[in-house]
């Protein structure tokens, strides 16, 4: 049985002060829903308050980060280790997200070294993996997606793969309003597993969890977690509303 993991990728907005009111008012709508793993991924500036005020209150959320650089120290400024985020009880690591692909042009070596990386410090990553819309005109979205996954999971060790979320975001979906039909994204998720599945010899595919991403909300979350095959969402603007973000976490009711 895999459990529903829902994440809210805050992205880069609300100051720390922002951010724990929005965790406070999250909480204050979903504390009674059991069943769902919730993760909250604010910016790096909030994951200390946030870590605060989770432990004090007792909130059953799992802290996340948005990225980490995949040395633990050195001459690197302006980045953050795993060290650094496993010591604030970082629990998941977003890794591979299409706007640090676009923006900071990082390659699937890089989101590799990372997601080897946050394992090795006893993390969890949630690898970002999807097709520009070009691709996806071209009926080439599914071997896009493959070689992104081969590539991103090279060297991660077998026994980890319960460890392991992929997120697919297609990124025409991502921030558009357009979602992905929730055909195609049991469909994705699927040929997802089927590849992890070539990969590796033990069962452990049964144990990785996928989730979709991209203009995921309210209205229609229940139909995409509908699909047998996604086992949760990674959810962007939609995350920022605690009401919002609370009515797809009761998306069960
Ligand atoms: P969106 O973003 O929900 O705003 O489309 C999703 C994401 O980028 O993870």
């Amino acid at each position: 049985m895999r459990i529903p993991i829902i994440a809210g990728n805050w992205k880069m907005y609300k100051t720390h002060l922002e951010a724990v009111k929005l965790v406070q008012s999250l909480w204050y709508e979903v504390s009674d829903v059991s069943g769902v793993e919730v993760v909250v991924c604010p910016p790096f500036t909030a994951l200390r308050s946030i870590q605060t005020v989770i432990g004090m209150d007792k909130m059953n959320f799992k802290l996340g980060a948005q990225d980490v650089y995949f040395e633990e120290e050195g001459a690197f400024t302006g980045e953050i280790s795993p060290l650094m985020l496993k010591a604030l009880h970082v629990d998941y690591v977003i890794v591979g997200h299409s706007e640090r692909r676009q923006y900071f042009k990082e390659s699937d070596q890089d989101v590799n070294k990372k997601v080897v990386a946050i394992l090795a410090h006893g993390m969890r990553p949630i690898m970002c993996v999807g097709e520009p819309l070009e691709i996806r005109e071209k009926g080439q979205a599914a071997r896009y997606v493959e070689d992104q996954v081969v590539n991103c999971l090279q060297s991660v060790p077998e026994d980890r793969l319960g460890d392991m979320v992929i997120a697919y975001e297609p990124i025409w979906a991502i921030g558009t309003g357009r979602t992905a039909s929730p055909e195609d994204a049991n469909e994705m998720a699927g040929h997802i597993r089927r590849i992890v599945a070539c990969i590796f010899s033990e069962p452990g595919f049964q144990k990785i969890r996928i989730q979709y991403g991209g203009s995921v909300k309210a209205s229609n979350i229940k139909e995409l977690m509908a699909g047998p095959e996604v086992d949760g969402v990674l959810v962007g603007g939609a995350s920022l509303s605690a009401d919002e973000f609370a009515r797809i976490v009761r998306y069960r009711e």
